[in-house]
């Protein structure tokens, strides 16, 4: 079976710099994928080739099976893209601008005018649909442009930095806007720069730097591939040097160092040989009072995957 959107072998060049080379990836319906990469990675030029906005030099991109290249019109009956940045249209309240859209979408009558009120329940603008435009907020002006990309429902959303400029709540509340439309198996490739809000938000990750793909999969899986080991950090009532003599006796058990008022180390065994190191200290008569393997963050894994080049 093909994902909704599936980019293939895509390249684009602009004279020597190559903005995108020979990205591929599937997002399948119901799936939420983050874009990361640094400034010019070349996530937006990924997008706006999904969106038919810009042509690839080689490769294609399918959604829902037709091609960007070939079918340009119906990709976008099935595509909702949410650009970074956006005209301001001014004397124009939210209900008019909705309309306009709705009409270009070819949506008439009663049907264009049940569509328009649910986008705005669904963004939670209908309290404010005769407010200008000019008047919103940031939060709400992202509101009303995913509102917007959403009027002609389509299956596959592609969103780029939709929560740039938020505040923590409108962070939250986009947040679950997203995972409503995850849950409605609309396919969603998402970019940000908030990198907790990615981890928060997104069941896997693509990784772009220098138009190239450095990595992708499940958070999860990324974290484990940059750290095999666990790194564990224990404290017990016995304190931090009758710790550490126990963890020295134990198999398994690496790089043992005094961290603050407890111990950290390492360990290769797995979630089995952890949870036996866990039991032998009991056994051995310590009192752990903490005994946390440590996570890595989407912050760390991001700076392992990149090199920081700009191009
Ligand atoms: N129309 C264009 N003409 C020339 N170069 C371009 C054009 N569009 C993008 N580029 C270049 O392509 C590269 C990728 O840009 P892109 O906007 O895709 O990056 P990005 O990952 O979205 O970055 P950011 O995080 O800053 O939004 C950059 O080096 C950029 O300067
Ligand atoms: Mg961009």
């Amino acid at each position: 079976m093909t994902g909704a959107l599936e980019v293939r072998g895509v390249t684009k060049r602009y004279g020597k710099l190559k903005a995108v080379d020979n990205v591929s990836f599937t997002v399948e319906p119901g799936q939420i994928v983050g874009f990361i990469g640094p400034n010019g990675a070349g996530k937006t030029t990924t997008m706006r080739i999904c969106a038919t906005l810009v042509y690839p030099d080689t490769g294609d991109v399918l959604v829902r099976g037709k091609s960007v290249l070939d079918d340009p019109r119906e990709v976008r009956k099935m595509l909702g893209f949410m650009p970074d940045s956006y005209g301001t249209y001014s004397n124009t309240t939210i209900w008019e601008y909705l309309d306009f859209f709705a009409r270009a979408y070819g949506l008439r009558g009663d049907a264009r005018a049940r569509r328009v009120g649910e986008v705005m329940e669904f963004t939670s603008l209908a309290p404010l649909q005769e407010k200008e435009i000019a008047s919103l907020s940031k939060g709400m002006k992202q509101r009303l442009c995913l509102a917007k990309t959403l009027l002609h429902d389509p299956p596959v959303m592609i969103l780029d930095e939709p929560a740039a400029g938020l505040d923590p709540r409108a962070r939250v509340e986009l947040r679950e806007l997203v995972h409503a439309l995850a849950g409605m198996k609309k396919s969603i490739l998402l970019s940000s720069h908030i990198l907790t809000e990615l981890t928060e938000m997104c069941d896997s990750v693509l990784v772009i730097e220098s138009g190239e793909l450095k990595a992708s999969g499940a958070l999860a899986d990324l974290k484990r591939k940059l750290r095999p080991t666990a790194l564990v950090f224990v404290r017990t009532l016995q304190g931090v040097e009758a710790t550490e003599r126990a963890l020295l006796e134990l198999p398994g058990v690496e790089r043992v160092r005094a961290e603050g008022e407890g111990v950290m180390f390492e360990h290769q065994g797995g979630p089995e040989g952890l949870a036996a190191t866990l039991a032998a200290l009991i056994r051995v008569g310590l009192a752990p009072i903490e005994f946390t393997p440590q996570e890595l963050d989407l912050e760390e894994v991001f700076l392992s995957l990149t090199q920081g080049k700009l191009q």
